[in-house]
């Protein structure tokens, strides 16, 4: 596991979009997974200016999609789709038949999460798999449970996700409770991991996954039983870990 504390979310942007060119640099067919939400932004930023000046080539790699709102058009302002094309792929040279998203409107879920599953695996599993986390230590949206769900499923929201996802539409009631993620198994079978986490609300969750035990009720925590994870930390999210001194229990 690195652990790689930034001056502030700047700096930690670009840390995460260099790890991102790395993987492209030594795989132009690279499979990533990549997430949404405010964290992610600052990134998709420096990949987009790195496109424009120095001709970072995106024609050749996969992106899949962490998750997606059920019932959400993928062309709503507030889909995850949505939220890719404005903040990445409408402004690099990305295939479009390249890009996945669980499918938002699927009739049945069950058969769309198996498709996306089988999709991932078809392509060779993920390369790099770029996480947020939530406030209540979920990843994708494989929310706090009894039990850690392997493959690709249909979520209900945690209330504290519904609550902190409310900023990104015009009411509360407008958020949605379901929702399609990849599962904690999908991610675990990447072949590298990249968390990012930024301010403080974000430092108990961090100090647990980091610090704490593994368990379902903390989703995060199973990261550190993956050989390749790197975190990137920004603006408070490390000020929760607690400091082993040598020579000190
Ligand atoms: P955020 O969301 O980047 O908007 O904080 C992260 C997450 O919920 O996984």
């Amino acid at each position: 596991m690195k652990m790689i504390v930034c001056r502030d979310y700047a700096q930690m942007s670009r840390r995460a979009a260099l790890h991102v060119v790395t993987a492209i640099a030594n795989n132009p067919t690279a499979v990533l997974g990549f997430p949404t939400g405010d964290t992610p932004r600052g990134m998709y930023r420096e990949l987009i200016n790195l496109y424009n000046d120095c001709g970072l080539d995106f024609s050749g790699i996969t992106v899949f999609n962490l998750d997606e709102y059920a019932g959400l058009a993928p062309n709503d302002p507030g889909s995850y789709r949505g939220y890719m094309l404005e903040n990445l792929f409408r402004h690099v040279n990305i295939p479009v038949e390249s890009t996945f998203c669980p499918d938002s409107l699927c009739e049945d879920a069950e058969l769309e999460c198996r498709r996306y599953e089988k999709l991932i695996s078809e392509s060779g599993g993920i390369d790099l798999m770029v996480l947020g986390i939530g406030v209540n230590g979920h990843i994708g949206f494989n929310e706090p449970g009894n039990d850690f769900i392997d493959c690709t499923h249909l979520v209900e929201l945690a209330p504290e996700t519904i609550a902190a996802n409310s900023r990104f539409f015009p009411s509360m009631d407008m958020v949605p409770r379901r929702a399609l993620s990849v599962g904690i198994g999908t991610i675990m079978r990447s072949r590298a991991i990249l968390i990012l986490a930024s301010g403080a609300a974000k430092a108990e969750a961090v100090q647990k996954a980091l610090q704490g035990p593994v368990t379902p009720g903390h989703p995060a925590s199973i990261l550190k039983m993956h050989p390749d994870v790197s975190w990137v930390l920004a603006e408070g999210a490390e000020s929760k870990l607690i400091q082993h001194q040598p020579g000190r229990s």
